[in-house]
């Protein structure tokens, strides 16, 4: 007979979309922790090409290619991460992250547009324009974090 009422509640939060709403809402620290995540697996593939332009780490098409193309995924996964709830975390976004949001968006949008020409001319075999889109990206991470991470 609880079982049967209980049921009956679950079917009721659900049928409203409450329930899902609900459930759907992660934690702040969880959502912390996986934008985090998100940004060091793209330091783990950006870093090993990050020195190509500058002939500090030899140049290597195939490893430009295979980075590059894990790359434009994982720059679309950061930003539903620093939601309005995260602000109190002790994270090293800076306070502008949440009330600079256009300027944040447009460094979010810019870094999946530069990762995206870098992942086509990647295929593409021009060495220069390989490298250019290389230093791109780097100027396109260095300025956010420039205005929107803490040191
Ligand atoms: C639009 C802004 C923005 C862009 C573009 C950006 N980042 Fe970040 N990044 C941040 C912010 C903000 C943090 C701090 C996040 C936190 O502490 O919760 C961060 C943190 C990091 C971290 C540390 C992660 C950790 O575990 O604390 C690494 C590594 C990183 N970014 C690498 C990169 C690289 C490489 C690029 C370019 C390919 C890049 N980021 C582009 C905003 C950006």
């Amino acid at each position: 007979m609880k079982t049967k009422l209980m049921l009956s509640g679950v079917a009721l939060l659900l049928g409203t979309g409450y329930g899902t709403a609900v459930l759907a809402q992660a934690k702040p620290e969880v959502l912390v922790k996986q934008r985090q995540s998100a940004m060091t697996l793209i330091g783990k593939y950006f870093g090993p090409i990050a020195g190509m332009p500058s002939g500090k780490a030899p140049y290597n098409a195939d490893t430009v290619a295979r980075n590059a193309g894990y790359l434009d995924v994982l720059v679309k996964m950061p930003w539903d991460g620093f939601t309005e709830n995260t602000k109190d975390e002790k994270t090293r976004a800076l306070p502008a992250v949440f009330t600079d949001t256009a300027k944040f968006k447009e460094g979010g949008d810019r870094l999946q547009s530069m990762v995206a020409q870098l992942a086509k001319v990647s295929k593409g075999g021009d060495e220069a324009a390989v490298k250019a889109a290389i230093a791109d990206v780097g100027k396109t991470c260095a300025g956010c974090h420039e205005n929107f991470r803490a040191k």
